[in-house]
């Protein structure tokens, strides 16, 4: 079934009183539809974007009041509003006037239908094409623009948003992501009120610490997860970015997103092309978790690489060993995570650098040589001793960085971000430099750093791929000087040239986007890469707060989920390994920790973990995400789940975020079962000396999510095993 389809049909006055006739393109997908107004000649209006249309509901929209804006304001005649593009034409008329010269559709190689507005100054040779595609079966529609300079001289674009959403003035809440270094993904739930809310990133490389492009508005007052109107929002970006909502004094809150214009702009000349990041929208009556579940389905089946491939339980040799790495070390972890039924070793940082080793975070970063004092028989050694334990070898770089103290920097310091006439601002251990991705020979070096690495050792199955710093100053040693401007666009331009390549080359490996921690979740870079490092905190407690803001735009197959030492390294908090299991495992579970230090009681919850988390991994990667109670709420509990498409088989987490004595917590109702199904609950990673009352117990679907079960407050274990966390993982079964 096809579910884009452009429908021009011409619908009479009494509809659109503002206008004789109209062009209607209506871009549906299974629950949702964008409508819009094309008439050749005139503007491209929006007049509906919400739940699925029929042809007799779209005949009337007008008469019900349809949205009937700019579906892409320009900056030109009434210049007091917002406008999503902006430009000055070669002659330096700074104002812009559209009309519809066209419409066509086309279906890409990956089945989905695009369809394309296009239009054309009324004066100037400048065109601009507004697009939108969907995908079958998929609740998402993707816009973005592309300009064209057809004009005598160069253009300069001022602005240059994806898109633009008029959505209805309301009781509407913002649902925002915000945080910093250790501290990503944090929720943050306000209403929107009069004026403009801004949502930007500057860093120049790591859009995701401090805030993120992805929104949700929820339509009906205060957001809920499984109930209530809700648009989604999430610009496809890795670099600078900004999303504002304008709520001015008409009956709409304007919402404009795209990459971040301040120190910018980008001159077009006569005859390119600028081709905007694309924003994805969905919309679900089914609350956050219905536009998250969105997200999720469209993500893994289009836009994650390799999205419906089951990602392998990992040990990552950071927080285990940091630099001081050397062959027995990494050989014994390669042991010890085989040994607890995990599928993957991860060598991090400090195994590399010939002249200058890389012992602290000072050096080395550029000269990706084995360091032979610490790995006499090289990687390749590596690599053998996984196959001999029956797991595959992954290993970490950091591509796009280099530090002074370098071997490829003494030889070419042209290749590094840095402003004429200044010295270059160093980052991380004093010595950190970006490399000039703008630049194409600094494109095919790191291009080559990957391929060499994967042409020598093809049994590398996994590169965990980090970005320490950011765009520290503000001068391309590669761009003219009149095009210093599109430093921060063309770096981006040329990071996806590369990843291109890579991915054309070595299709298979899984790469992980790190970058300081959680510094690039985003769905800019994730067409490239399977997953993303979620925080450098590790911490349980700590990452339930993280996770669950996360979940609401990425799903847990791309969400890097470890189990780490106690005390913790981040926060010193000490944590049961019990509990810090059963947050791990509602990500993509992996160890980052030195198994030796472990005792042998917790390796074999542990063991347990892995060996229960590879029985729900195709339930917690795949599944649809309920979002039950939040740790934003403050409940004492928090608590979701995943269920499959077919409601056959559902994994149930409920984790307590506090301990008071006597404390009252509310009961947990399911959701995203079905009510006619029943359901044998089994509870995972159990340390309890008695099983719970429920265990091999059966339920209608129907009784879980109108009542929930009864979930002790603590466990019950022997007195001296007695902590002050409780956490469960249920499965539940379909007979
Ligand atoms: C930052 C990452 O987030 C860490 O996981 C680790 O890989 C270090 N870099 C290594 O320097």
């Amino acid at each position: 079934m096809k579910f884009c389809h452009i429908l021009l049909a011409t619908l009479l006055a009494s509809g659109f009183p503002t206008r004789l006739a109209a062009e209607i393109i209506d871009i549906s997908t299974p629950r949702t539809s964008l409508i819009l107004d094309a008439q050749k000649g005139g503007a491209l209006k929006i007049l509906h974007y919400g739940n699925r249309l029929n042809a007799a509901d779209i005949a009337t929209l007008g008469d019900a009041g349809a949205i009937n804006r700019d579906a892409y304001p320009v900056y030109g005649a009434y210049p007091q509003g917002e406008a999503a593009l902006s430009v000055t034409h070669a002659d330096g008329n700074m104002t812009t006037a559209v009309e519809v010269t066209g419409i066509s559709t086309s279906t890409d190689a990956d089945g989905a239908s695009v369809t394309t507005v296009a239009m054309r100054d009324k004066v100037y040779h400048f065109d601009l094409n507004v697009n939108y595609r969907t995908y079958p079966g998929e609740d998402v529609i993707e816009t973005w623009v592309d300009v064209r300079n057809g004009e005598k001289g160069t253009v300069k674009l001022n602005r240059f948003m994806s898109g633009y959403l008029p959505v209805r003035y309301g009781d509407v809440w913002l649902s925002q992501l915000y945080g910093s270094w250790a501290n990503e993904g944090k929720l943050s739930q306000t209403p929107l009120t009069h004026g403009v809310r801004m949502i930007k990133n500057k860093d120049g490389l790591r859009n995701s610490h401090t805030a993120h492009s992805e929104i949700m508005l929820s339509l009906d007052g205060k957001p809920l997860e499984n109930s209530g109107r809700t648009i989604g929002a999430a610009l496809e970006y890795s670099g600078n970015y900004k999303l504002f909502i304008d709520t001015d004094d008409s009956d709409f809150h304007h919402f404009f997103a795209g990459i971040n214009e301040e120190n910018s702009t980008y001159n077009l000349k006569k005859g390119e092309r600028f081709v905007t990041p694309p924003l994805a929208l969905t919309y679900s009556d089914e609350g956050l978790s219905g536009v998250s579940r969105n997200f999720h389905r469209w993500g893994r089946n289009h836009r994650l690489h390799a999205g419906n491939t089951e990602r392998k339980i990992l040990l990552n040799s950071w927080e285990g060993v940091y630099f001081n790495i050397n062959e027995p070390v990494m050989s014994g972890m390669i042991k010890d995570i085989a040994d607890m039924g995990g599928e993957l070793f991860v060598m991090d940082d400090g195994w590399f650098g010939d002249k200058y080793p890389r012992n602290v975070d000072n050096s080395s970063l550029g000269d990706w040589t084995v360091d032979t004092s610490k790995l006499p028989n090289g990687i390749q050694a590596l690599v053998d001793s996984a196959a001999a334990h029956g797991i595959k070898f992954g290993i970490w770089i950091e591509p796009e960085m280099t530090n002074t103290t370098s071997e490829l920097y003494e030889k070419h310091p042209e290749y590094i971000i840095k402003a004429a006439n200044r010295p270059a601002t160093q980052g991380r251990g004093g010595t950190q430099l970006v490399l000039d991705l703008a630049n194409p020979r600094v494109q095919d070096i790191v291009f080559t750093i990957v391929d060499t690495l994967m042409t020598r050792y093809p049994g590398i199955d996994y590169i965990k791929w980090d970005a320490n710093a950011p765009i520290m100053d503000h001068g391309s040693q590669y761009l003219t000087a009149d095009n210093q401007s599109h430093l921060y666009i063309d770096y981006h331009k040329g990071f996806a040239t590369v990843l291109d390549r890579i991915r054309k080359a070595h299709p298979d490996v899984t790469i992980q986007a790190c970058a300081s921690g959680g510094g690039r979740a985003n769905w800019g870079i994730l067409p490239w890469f399977d997953e993303f490092w979620t925080s450098d905190n590790n911490d349980a407690l700590q990452r339930i707060y993280m996770q669950w803001g996360t979940s609401y735009f990425f799903p847990a197959i791309a969400m890097g989920s470890h189990i780490s030492a106690s005390p913790n390294h981040q926060t010193f908090r000490r944590i049961p390994v019990k509990f810090r299991a059963d947050v791990a495992m509602s990500g993509r579970l992996g160890l980052e920790m030195q198994p030796r230090d472990m005792s042998d009681e917790d390796k074999a919850i542990v063991r347990q973990a892995i060996a229960d988390y590879k029985a729900i991994r195709p339930i917690v990667q795949f599944g649809d995400i309920y979002r039950l109670i939040s740790p934003y709420d403050h409940k004492g509990v928090a608590s979701l789940m995943y269920v499959t498409p077919e409601k056959d088989d559902a994994v149930f987490y409920w984790w307590k975020t506090e301990t008071f004595m006597n404390q009252q917590l509310p009961r947990v109702v399911m959701a995203g079962l079905d009510p006619d199904k029943t359901y044998r609950v089994t509870e995972l990673n159990r340390i309890d000396n008695t099983p719970l009352s429920f265990e091999g117990k059966c339920f209608t679907g129907k009784y879980l999510m109108a009542n929930g079960l009864e979930i002790p407050l603590t466990h019950k274990v022997d007195y001296h095993k007695n902590t002050d966390y409780a956490s469960r993982i249920l499965r539940l079964t379909a007979e």
